[in-house]
């Protein structure tokens, strides 16, 4: 796995400040995604109240998985991405695809798999804490949560 930067270190939120926290400031969104190593590792830029802000670049297949506890926001800032669905309420096969300037929003509990056969640079919406392999480690691609860019 690929290193990058950090220098927002304190992430604690009792002690975090407003501009440790990406507030008060114009965040350039493909500026920070540029900054990042390789796919599927997601990066905190912001937080709103408990919600964090984070960029990713992706390419491929990632795995199923869940998120029992939360809803999940995927924007789509370049390229394309598909994000098959299966759960309750959803066909065999579902799946939506968004291209730049579209998003969704993956319910609860519902199993999702992104993939993207070009580089797509998404922000997600989740609240913090938040892991990008939901409830396990499908696969061994959990990434370590809370990395600030
Ligand atoms: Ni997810």
């Amino acid at each position: 796995m690929s290193t990058t930067t950090n220098t927002n270190t304190n992430t604690n939120t009792t002690t975090a400040t407003t501009a440790t926290r990406g507030q008060g400031q114009s965040i350039d969104l493909a500026g920070k995604i540029g900054l990042i190593d390789g796919h599927w590792q997601p990066r905190v830029v912001a937080e709103m109240n408990d919600y964090q802000f984070k960029v990713v670049k992706v390419l491929g297949a990632f795995e199923w998985h869940r998120h029992a506890a939360t809803d999940e926001t995927f924007i789509v800032l370049e390229g394309a991405l598909c994000i098959a669905l299966r759960g309750p309420g959803y066909a065999q096969g579902h799946a939506i695809v968004l291209t730049a300037g579209q998003m969704a929003v993956v319910p609860r509990g519902i199993e999702h798999k992104p993939c993207a056969t070009v580089e797509t640079k998404l922000l997600l919406i989740e609240p913090r804490g938040v892991v990008n392999t939901g409830d396990g480690d499908a696969g061994g691609r959990t990434v370590q949560n809370d990395q600030w860019i």
